[in-house]
């Protein structure tokens, strides 16, 4: 059994709480979270713990306002503080810091925020206008406040992640940031806190995300084009998916030419609302033949 995560609501119980932890020099871990907690979290909380060395690791778990735009789900978002703990409970988190929003925004609306730069023109910016600037906004408040070493985000969210690491080359923050794997339903369906928006036909219908994303990593062997194809192929099957984009881009999210050598790396992205749930996906990507497929290149003597 695991004990019982320290709760803290204000910055000052923070703070008091991580002392000991500063003082003597030990590691610390941080999962920023909107709280929905379910088992992709869980797995950042166990890559966070594999950094810190025996230090503690701390999840917060606020919902934003500041990355939510009118008419999205702000006042729906699932707030499930006390099953939260339990999953924290079960997995050794040390320090629970769950603000209110007076407590991360003080002087109310912030008149400062931190500017996303171009990459937040892109993908989910595009429909999501100001939401990475509240989502780099809140985590640079939180990095300030828990100041950890390693702080841990799901590549689900993998636009989300590079503005991330962006952020941590441009601004200085102090912090290793690692991705982690995006975790699955034994179906291929991403773990989100959306899902639990979908209602049983719904669910069936939101699987078809990962297999699209699949469709083109099985294609890749072909290039670009036809991987692209095959991703749009595997959508025209799909019933109840309504498409926003679906884009291969490199593993920097720069656009990829059709032709790219053998072994070229990219990540193919999806996003679509199913019913009234807006759900985001996305795999790595490799083009051309494998390696291990490739004919041996001709060894002296061969003729
Ligand atoms: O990925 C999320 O849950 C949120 O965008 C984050 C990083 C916790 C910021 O609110």
């Amino acid at each position: 059994m695991s004990a019982t995560p320290v709760l803290a609501s204000t910055r000052e119980e923070l703070s008091a709480l991580l002392a000991p932890a500063r003082t003597g020099g030990r590691r610390v871990g941080f999962v920023p979270t909107m709280g929905a907690l379910h088992e992709g979290h869980a797995s950042l909380f166990r890559v966070a713990r594999e950094h810190v060395a025996g230090g503690p690791v701390v999840v917060s778990i606020f919902v934003n306002p500041l990355q939510f735009g009118e008419g999205e789900d702000l006042d729906r978002y699932p707030r499930t503080l006390e099953e939260d703990l339990k999953i924290c409970e079960r997995e050794g988190v040390d320090v629970v810091f769950a603000p209110s929003v007076e407590e991360v925004y003080p002087g109310g609306t912030p008149q400062v925020t931190v500017d996303p730069g171009p990459l937040a023109t892109i993908l989910e910016g595009r429909t999501r206008p100001g939401h990475f600037r509240g989502v780099l906004t809140v985590v640079a408040k939180l990095v300030g406040l828990v100041r950890p070493d390693v702080a841990v985000f799901g590549q689900k969210d993998y636009q989300q992640l590079a503005l991330i690491r962006r952020m941590a080359l441009d601004l200085n923050l102090g912090c290793d940031v690692v991705g982690a794997e995006t975790q699955r339903e034994t179906d291929g369906l991403a773990l989100s806190s959306r899902n639990r928006y979908l209602d049983d036909e719904q669910r069936q219908q939101a699987v078809a995300l990962s297999h699209v994303l699949m469709a083109a990593q099985e294609a890749a062997v072909h290039g670009v084009d036809v991987a692209l194809d095959s991703a749009r192929a595997e959508l025209r099957e799909s019933l109840g998916v309504d498409l926003d984009y679906l884009e291969i881009t490199d593993p920097q999210l720069q656009p990829l030419p059709a032709v790219v050598p053998d072994g070229t790396e990219g990540r193919i992205l999806i996003a679509a609302r199913v019913g009234p749930t807006r759900l985001i996906d996305n795999l790595p990507i490799t083009f051309g033949t494998p390696p291990e497929a490739r004919p041996a290149a001709p060894t002296q003597g061969d003729t």
